[in-house]
């Protein structure tokens, strides 16, 4: 059985819209693992424009919850999330103008950045990952990073299959960037853009171990409820 995050960032982003405190990122949170999500992911993002300080504590202090925080490579958002101490980490590429992640971190600018903050979590004995490219040269670069695991941006492999383009191709730099991340003894991870259709392409790729899906989740529970989104995912990744 492969894992599935629920990334809950968006519940935050409809509290905010009000500016009140419903609906509750805690309390959805404590839903998401109740109905089957093996972990929650949240980004604390350098804007706070979803998740906050409070939320992110609050979130990572819950019992029985696995909790993966996404983190820029900002010095204060790295003391913050090592003040906060989650479970796990995903270090993310973060633009401010940008609505989502757009694609993963460019691992060969950043390395002697990326050295320095990845020692820091792993001193802290916290799960490090990086959000990366389906690309091998960027695999072999996080092996001599000593990340635990890979977080591969399945975005554009998602915006192929929505428009009906062929995705055969960034399929292949997938499979082979997980093989390659695999042999390496780099736990890999996928996501970005996923819905049902794309998961279920990506269950091919027997070495990806953790899905982790926020946007399309939260707006199919809008019509379905979480209850039933996320059986319907844990189905796809049986
Ligand atoms: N994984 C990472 C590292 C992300 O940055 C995001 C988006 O915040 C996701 C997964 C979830 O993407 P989506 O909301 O498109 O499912």
């Amino acid at each position: 059985m492969k894992r599935l995050g629920v990334n809950i960032d968006h519940v935050a982003t409809l509290r905010n819209a009000r500016g009140e405190k419903h609906p509750d990122p805690i309390s959805a949170a404590l839903y998401v693992v109740k109905c089957g999500a093996d972990s929650v992911t949240i980004h604390l993002r350098e804007d706070r424009r979803h998740i906050n300080d409070k939320d992110a504590k609050r979130i990572c202090n819950l019992k029985n919850v696995l909790v993966n925080l996404e983190v820029s490579m900002n010095e204060s958002i790295i003391s913050n999330a090592l003040r906060i101490r989650p479970d796990y980490i995903c270090i993310v590429p973060e633009n401010r103008k940008e609505i989502t992640t757009e694609g993963g971190l460019n691992i060969i600018k950043n390395f002697k950045k990326l050295k320095k903050i990845i020692f820091k979590f792993k001193k802290a004995k916290i799960r490090t990952s990086l959000f990366i490219n389906p690309s091998l040269n960027d695999i072999k670069l996080c092996r001599s990073l000593g990340v635990d695991c890979v977080e591969i941006h399945t975005g554009k492999l998602s915006n192929n299959v929505k428009l009906k383009q062929k995705h055969t191709k960034e399929l292949q730099r997938i499979k082979n960037s997980s093989k390659l991340a695999n042999s390496l003894a780099i736990e890999v991870h996928a996501g970005h853009g996923l819905d049902y259709k794309t998961t279920k392409i990506l269950t091919k790729i027997k070495e990806i171990q953790e899905y982790n899906i926020g946007h399309f989740i939260i707006g199919e529970s809008v019509f379905y409820g979480l209850s039933k989104v996320i059986k319907n995912f844990k189905r796809l990744l049986k």
